[in-house]
């Protein structure tokens, strides 16, 4: 997805230019459609609750011990996608008591909490509220989920928002593309049970932002004179288009996916790792931020990373022996009988709720002077 919003970065955007992009990236669209009820809902909240595993960030933390409800303002929706929620939708979705959600301007004088997504501010399609008296115990929410170069000029914004909310692990907010929950499996299932059956093919690759500049490219230009890569995708790739339902199915013939992001930046790691190859059960050969990096919020035996390896030569012919390895292979699954893959349902409702579980832990007052340095830092 953050590949689709990469276009966005033109800055005239219009909305018809938007349209059109909605038609074309149907992804996009199911990230932000009003999500299905959790076919897997979460543990009811009691006072404290964590997702906490060994090194991972925790991506709840106390709720609030307080009767106030908390009131969070949507100033506008990202992308104008609109969801239409109720204002207990926070209680009645993620089990998060006493928290507001609601998009109606006239609560900003007892707001606590206002959400400013970045994308519509950068283009000039909205302004913070500077000319309202703002109260001043209320926090303005800075929240975007792109990567910097993604993120436009920020330097405007200094001193003006007193929060970030983003995937980055020290945001005041932070919201994973994904993140492991722990889980017990049935008696008597082995690894082998989370391993798809058939595999026909190496290594897949599915890009729809397809850049000559990017570093995966050029990896990807590499690799392939060394190993069959099945490319999905059109565009300048070429590579055969694959409907979103299709999606998954077809990654799980693949004995490795590569999850290489558009860029490479601090905790930058997106539903092509957690999505793709987790859920859809091949091998992530990934690329983006230092393997320490993925190392803090999965498994180190759970992915390969082509940081690892001296060449695409030797990355290409350690994956040729790896898939004819089974029990080699199979190792790398060993994680899934100890954690699920969890993302975030949809990013217009999920991490505004959120931020009602974290209220024991901000820092209050607080302001980012400078917001660019943050983002690039
Ligand atoms: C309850 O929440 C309000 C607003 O979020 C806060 O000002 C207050 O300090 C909280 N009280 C306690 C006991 O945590
Ligand atoms: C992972 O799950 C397996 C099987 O349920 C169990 O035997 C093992 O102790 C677990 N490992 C950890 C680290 O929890
Ligand atoms: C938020 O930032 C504003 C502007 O810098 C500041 O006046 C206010 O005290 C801050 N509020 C909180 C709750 O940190």
């Amino acid at each position: 997805m953050a590949d689709r919003w990469t276009i966005l970065a033109v800055p005239l955007v219009c909305l018809t230019l938007l349209g059109s992009l909605l038609v074309h990236w149907p992804t996009l669209l199911n990230t932000f459609q009003r999500p299905k009820p959790l076919s897997n809902p979460r543990p009811k909240l009691k006072s404290t609750i964590s997702f906490n595993i060994a090194n991972m960030p925790t991506i709840e933390s106390t709720i609030p011990v307080n009767v106030t409800t908390t009131t969070v303002l949507i100033w506008y929706w990202a992308f104008g996608f609109n969801q239409g929620i109720s204002p207990n939708v926070c209680k009645e979705r993620f089990g998060i008591p006493n928290c507001m959600l609601s998009d109606d301007r006239s609560l900003f004088p007892k707001a606590d909490f206002i959400i400013f997504h970045n994308r519509e501010l950068i283009t000039g399609q909205q302004r913070l509220p500077l000319q309202l008296p703002r109260p001043p115990n209320q926090g303005w929410v800075w929240f975007s989920i792109e990567s910097p170069p993604h993120n436009g000029n920020l330097r405007p914004f200094a001193g003006m928002f007193n929060y970030t909310m983003s995937y980055r692990r020290d945001a005041d907010f932070f919201m994973p593309y994904g993140w492991l929950a722990p889980r017990l499996v049935g008696p008597g299932m082995t690894v082998e049970d989370f391993i798809p059956k058939e595999k026909s093919h190496l290594a897949c690759w599915i890009v729809s932002n397809y850049a000559d500049h990017h570093r995966r490219t050029q990896v990807y230009n590499r690799l392939k004179q060394v190993i069959n890569v099945e490319v999905y995708g059109g565009g300048a790739v070429n590579g055969r288009r694959v409907a979103s339902e299709d999606l998954l199915p077809t990654i799980s013939h693949c004995y490795f996916y590569l999850a290489f992001e558009n860029s490479e930046f601090q905790d930058y790691i997106t539903e092509k790792l957690w999505k793709n190859a987790f859920i859809g059960g091949a091998v992530p050969v990934v690329l983006g931020p230092p393997r320490k990096n993925y190392e803090a919020m999965i498994p180190k035996d759970s992915f390969i990373h082509v940081d690892d390896f001296e060449s695409e030569e030797e990355l290409g012919q350690f994956l040729k022996q790896l898939a004819g390895d089974r029990e080699r292979y199979t190792s790398y699954f060993k994680w899934k009988l100890n954690y699920t893959v969890t993302q975030t349902s949809n990013w217009l409702v999920e991490p505004e709720c959120r931020i009602c579980t974290k209220l024991t832990t901000l820092q209050r007052p607080k302001v980012y002077r400078d917001l660019q340095s943050w983002e690039w830092k």
